[in-house]
């Protein structure tokens, strides 16, 4: 079996499958996906463009696709979250190095963003007659690339400059005008094939809604991020663990006794507020909605602006999905040797462009993904990961067990579009609640919960049915 694929290097692929198998251990709901559908291989014929951090977790997921009958192509959603000896034991599968017979990925640590993009075209163009007919997403550029390069086809252009473009969106663009000059109705035709996008991640669901709400969205989406056991599991819990661990082996600063500022307290920030509160800490939280600003207080934070605490703390991590949240100004005024890092989705929420222009800034690296920033009176300040998704770029990003419960609802989500596709319009949706708490259900005996029964008489009293759903929509957790 011969098949096109870009990794690091087929060598690690060893050392990627110990860990992988250690990850099957601690990823119950996926093991037991494959032991409840494997025989009957509902995602037979789905042939799936990936787009998600390409970890040992994502091998695991990865694996427990195809073992349902999928094709695969798979990218990583981010220049340096790959972890290459997963990637090569994922193309490596059943057979060696030299003779690979897994699945084609593309993806290495420290791609450039001409690389990233091109990754990403590689999983949407697939060797012979058909393309792909499902895309599993992490953060909406798979998606964003099928809508804009339609988009820009439909409209008869190639995507104009545009002086205020930032350095990805140039380099995004130039990827689509160099897939419509070597076929012109390329993204119509990729566009025509996919039956739905299942995406992961806030910034990504905030992408699909936005294009719902313009009746824009070529086809189905669902939103796994708001499964209950993803965002409440994954975002907060995931976060409290991979915080730590990007910071320790990105600086390996002593964060008790710091003061650590945590930009955004949803899901994610809940979860790095925590972490570094219990490392010893002092947290304060910086919000704009009233409701999480009154829930870190509560928490015991102190919540505060930016600009009145820029100055005395050690520690600023943001995780709001939105942009501009620490500016050049903001890190001009910082304590000398503050650690700046970016939790969220992009690299836009600190302010990256506007840093190296600081007249008289220099850049040192200090190792990879670790750089010292020194302003022209000699103050500096260590940014971590050129400012994008810290927890995977300095570290691995999060255990297997807490993605377990994401990639279930991951690939009961696949499942559900690929098999169900007519029940779908063009909309946004979440997976219903039962199978929300059957990915929760599934994790329980691992970690040994004993789950109290109802007795009938009870359920009715609360008016739910024994097995379940035990909530109305409208609960919060
Ligand atoms: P969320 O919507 O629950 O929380 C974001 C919070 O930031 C909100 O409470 C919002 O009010 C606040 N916020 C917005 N603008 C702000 C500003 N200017 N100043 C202060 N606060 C502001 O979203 P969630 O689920 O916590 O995700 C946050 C980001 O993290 C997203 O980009 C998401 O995609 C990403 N993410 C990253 C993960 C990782 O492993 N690195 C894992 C899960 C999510």
């Amino acid at each position: 079996m011969s098949f096109d694929y870009k990794v690091a290097d087929l060598g690690l692929a060893e050392a990627g499958r110990h860990q992988i198998r250690l990850a099957e251990h601690e990823m119950p709901g996926l093991m037991s996906l494959r032991e409840e559908f494997g025989a009957a291989q509902p995602l037979k014929g789905a042939r799936i463009a990936g787009s998600l951090h390409m970890t040992v977790q994502t091998a695991v997921l990865i694996e427990t696709l195809t073992a349902l009958g999928a094709e695969v192509r798979w990218a990583s959603c981010n220049i340096y979250s790959t972890q290459d000896e997963a990637a090569a034991a994922v193309v490596v599968g059943k057979g060696t190095p030299e003779d690979p017979q897994g699945v084609p990925v593309f993806a290495w640590k420290g791609e450039t963003l001409e690389e990233y993009w091109d990754c990403t075209e590689q999983i949407l163009t697939w060797p012979g007659e058909h393309g792909a007919n499902m895309i599993l997403d992490d953060g909406g550029d798979a998606t964003m690339l099928v809508h804009n390069g339609r988009a820009w086809e439909t409209a008869g252009q190639v995507p104009p400059t545009d002086d205020a473009d930032s350095e990805e969106v140039g380099v995004f663009k130039e990827l689509v005008r160099k897939t419509l000059k070597a076929d012109p109705t390329k993204w119509t035709k990729v566009s025509e094939e996919i039956k739905g996008v299942t995406e992961e991640t806030t910034t990504g669901v905030h992408r699909l809604y936005e294009l719902a709400a313009t009746g824009d969205l070529l086809f189905p989406a669902i939103n796994v991020n708001d499964s209950v056991t993803k965002s409440k599991f994954d975002n907060k819990y995931g976060c409290r663990h991979s915080v730590i661990d990007g910071l320790n082996r990105a600086v390996d600063v002593l964060i008790a006794g710091k003061t650590a500022v945590v930009a955004g307290y949803g899901d994610v920030g809940k979860g790095c507020a925590q972490a570094l509160a219990a490392q010893g800490a002092r947290v304060i939280v910086t919000e704009v909605d009233p409701i999480c600003a009154l829930q870190a207080a509560m928490e015991g934070y102190q919540v505060a602006r930016l600009e009145s605490v820029v100055e005395s703390a050690d520690i600023f991590i943001t995780t709001t999905g939105n942009f501009n949240i620490i500016t050049a100004d903001h890190m001009k005024q910082m304590k000398n040797k503050a650690v700046v890092a970016n939790i969220g989705h992009f690299d836009n929420e600190i302010d990256m462009a506007g840093l190296a222009k600081v007249p008289g800034i220099t850049k040192t690296q200090i190792k990879p993904q670790v750089h010292e920033w020194v302003f022209e009176g000699g103050n500096s300040i260590i940014v971590l990961s050129e400012g994008r998704l810290f927890n995977l770029g300095n570290a691995t990003g999060h255990p297997s067990f807490v993605m377990s419960n994401s990639f279930t609802n991951q690939t009961i989500a696949q499942i559900e579009l690929f098999t169900k596709t007519s029940d779908y319009d063009k909309q946004v949706y979440v997976l219903p609640k039962h199978l929300d708490e059957k990915v929760a259900r599934l994790h329980l005996a691992a970690i040994g919960v004993e789950l109290t029964e109802l007795t009938k008489e009870q359920a009715a009293y609360i008016g739910v049915d024994v097995a379940g759903p035990y909530k109305p929509e409208h609960y919060r957790y």
